[in-house]
């Protein structure tokens, strides 16, 4: 049986009034071209044209931006509300602005960052990010993402029938259990365990902006299909897990000092490739909600 994916188009570039935008694969991912980001804080025409965008593309890649802290937090503020605490502390004087500095980040007990979408341990996960290079090493230290919505329209229908009434258990610990216990001990972990509560989730949710339906499910912190034995679940969730990384869903992006991305966190999944052993890369990031529940 061919895949239903055989008959698909794939996506167009588009010329907005300001902007162009050129896809980055079949499915998903545009590079944005010809204009400053932070024009859009006080142009409103530019930034209407930018969500569309977004919300058509899903991950928008730009280069030589020139953004700084504050730019970047009014951006953020600009799509969703800032999300104040990550897992990184924030440039001082700039709440939200999170500092992602490698090696130190990546020395931690929580090192192996699997694909993911961010917090989605969360009741209400992340909406999007938007991540702006300071540092990077050359040639190393790419990130990809995946397009959940083409994941999910590339099962075929009794697959989609067998996954449509499931949920599964998002756990922020769910990869690095052992690692976190071995490190910080076991009442360390069950206070982290209080303020981070494992949350349930459907695996097929409906954008709320596109109305297009996606796999909401992610190796790094999808713990289990609810209601299924381990064996059971093991076996629905490594499928899943192969099938939404292959290579036809991705969109891998080489950052430069000032590339900027900005992604949706529902419908794509991504992960950081550290492949740059001790070498530097600085990262800015804001992140933003706008407090859906997944369903
Ligand atoms: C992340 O894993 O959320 C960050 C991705 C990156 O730094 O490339």
């Amino acid at each position: 049986m061919s895949s239903p994916l055989a008959e698909k188009v794939p996506i167009a570039g588009a010329r907005y009034s300001r902007f162009t935008a050129r896809p980055m694969t079949g499915s998903f991912g545009a590079l944005i071209g010809g204009i400053q980001i932070a024009e859009a804080l006080t142009d409103e025409t530019l930034f209407a044209d930018l969500r569309a965008a977004w919300v058509r593309y899903q991950v928008l890649l730009f280069r030589d931006q020139v953004l700084t802290p504050d730019q970047h937090l009014a951006l953020g503020k600009r799509f969703g509300d800032i999300q104040e605490q990550g897992y990184v502390g924030s440039l001082a004087g700039h709440s939200g602005v999170w500092v992602q500095e490698y090696p130190a980040l990546y020395q931690g007990p929580v090192n192996d960052i699997n694909w993911h979408s961010d917090s989605s341990f969360r009741a209400n996960p992340t909406r999007g990010s938007l991540l702006y290079a300071l540092d990077v090493p050359e040639g190393a230290g790419d990130t990809v993402w995946a397009d959940m919505c083409e994941a999910y329209a590339d099962l075929s229908p009794a697959w989609r029938q067998f996954l449509e009434p499931l949920t599964a258990i998002h756990d922020n610990v769910a990869k690095n259990f052992h690692r976190i216990f071995d490190s910080m001990g076991g009442e360390a972990l069950a206070k982290m365990r209080k303020f981070l509560q494992p949350t349930e989730h459907p695996v097929i949710c409906t954008h709320p902006e596109s109305g297009r339906r996606f796999l909401f499910v992610a190796e790094l912190m999808t713990r289990e299909i609810t209601g299924m034995s381990e064996r059971e679940s093991r076996a629905v969730l490594d499928f899943l897990f192969a099938h939404q990384t292959r290579p036809e869903f991705q969109c891998r992006w080489h950052w430069e000092p000032n590339s900027l991305a900005l992604w949706d966190n529902y419908s794509t999944i991504h992960r950081g490739i550290f492949d740059f052993g001790q070498s530097h890369r600085l990262m800015h990031r804001v992140s933003f909600h706008d407090h859906w529940r997944p369903a």
